[in-house]
């Protein structure tokens, strides 16, 4: 058998308990040997309760490169912290698996892709929506030329009272709110489907209205906030140009006053496909669980639709991002999901923010890379 990957887990918040959770799991692959956080003791609190007893901890990734002999990080910052990290690490010459969103900027992006090519390193993206049986099926349909030309899709979603609080509602460390948090999933599972088609331009709108209002500062869990500290987007809708003709609808709150922002859609010559998400509660809402799918097309001259059969979502969907990522390094494989095509994931969500701060249509240049 392959020596185990040894990994180092930079970030040890809310998230990295998933990591944990699946580094456990999948122990006869890996084996976690360094924890970093930059408050203190939280990393050292985080070993003592996921049970990683032998793992060194540090309060620099920096200093965790250095010291100890690793093959990957994970890296579950806040957004604002992501692109530091994952680069030093793949000039380290390790690979790396960082949280969506990819960065906070677009350039931060380019500088990651450009750093796993440099280094020759995998760098992967935390979209585990992509291992839902139902967003693979959804993008095999599109894949398969069903549709036709697809012109025209719809994507998105929306929690009724679903704020976040925490690190998630300050710029400084989020950087953004909904439209990347949330809305990176939805995108994602869109322009997956559609094969990352190149973005050309934006024209958007952004509010803050749920988010500053003392009257809803209750998010899930009894995490609350103060909303004087609210400083980043609750809601955002764009119209995206894409290459190829395509247009892209895009819609997300992270609270509203209402049930849901409509189904994921995509319209082609020949036919249509639907998407509906599970509303499930008050912190629920769409970013790419599925919850029914419809084909809609024509038999003999007659308009019709044939429902496509969904499965239950897949509980094990972390674990299994994890796994690929793991198994790939073992096997000397690509990137799952690689940071070079997500830049383009990154690129919507920075011409989003930079054409709602300027209340015009702006267009979307990705460096080379
Ligand atoms: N894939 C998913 O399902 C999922 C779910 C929730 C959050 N996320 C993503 O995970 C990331 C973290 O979210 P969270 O809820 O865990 O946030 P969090 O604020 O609970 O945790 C982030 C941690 O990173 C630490 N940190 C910040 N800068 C650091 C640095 N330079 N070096 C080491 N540690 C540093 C913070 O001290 C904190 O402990 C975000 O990007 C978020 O979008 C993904």
């Amino acid at each position: 058998m392959k020596e185990k990957v040894r990994v180092g887990i930079i970030g040890t918040g809310g998230i990295a308990g998933a990591y944990a959770r699946a580094y456990h799991e999948l122990e006869d692959l890996v084996e976690v040997v360094g924890l970093c956080d930059i408050v203190p003791d939280k990393a050292a609190a985080f070993g003592e309760r996921f049970g990683f007893d032998k793992a060194k901890t540090f309060e620099d990734h920096q200093k965790m490169l250095e010291r100890l002999k690793l093959d990957a990080v994970s890296v579950s910052t806040y957004n604002t912290a992501h692109a530091g990290p994952t680069i030093d690490a793949l000039d380290a010459g390790l690979h790396v698996i960082c949280e969506k969103p990819m960065s906070v900027t677009l350039d931060e992006a380019v500088s990651m892709a450009k750093a796993a090519k440099k280094n020759k390193r995998m760098l992967s993206i935390g979209f585990q929506t992509r291992y839902d049986p139902n967003v693979k099926a959804l993008r095999d349909l599109v894949q398969s030329g069903i549709l036709g030309d697809v012109y025209y899709v719809e994507t998105g979603g929306g929690r009724r009272r679903g704020i976040p609080g925490k690190t998630f509602i300050s710029k400084e460390e989020a950087g953004f709110g909904a439209i990347a948090d949330i809305g990176c999933y939805p995108l994602d599972m869109a322009l997956n489907a559609l094969g990352y088609p190149k973005p050309l331009t934006v024209s958007s709108y952004a509010a803050d209205f749920m988010g500053k209002n003392p009257k809803y500062a209750v998010g899930p869990k009894g995490r609350n906030w103060d909303p004087a500290e609210f400083n980043v987007e609750d809601f955002g809708v764009a119209l995206v140009r894409l290459e190829g003709g395509l247009v892209l609808n895009f819609k997300i709150a992270w609270s509203m006053h209402m049930d849901t922002l409509g189904p994921a859609m995509f319209l082609g010559t020949d036919a249509g496909l639907k998407a509906t998400s599970d509303y499930v509660g008050p912190y629920g809402g769409g970013w790419g669980a599925i919850a029914s799918m419809e084909l809609f097309h024509d038999i003999q001259g007659h308009t019709t639709y044939s429902p496509i059969p969904v499965q239950e979502r897949q509980r094990n969907v972390f674990t299994e991002k994890v796994r690929d990522f793991v198994a790939n390094i073992q096997r000397g494989g690509e990137a799952p999901i690689p940071g070079l095509q997500i830049v383009r994931n990154q690129a919507v969500i920075d011409g989003i923010l930079r054409s709602a701060q300027t209340g015009r249509e702006v267009s979307i240049d990705i460096p080379e890379i």
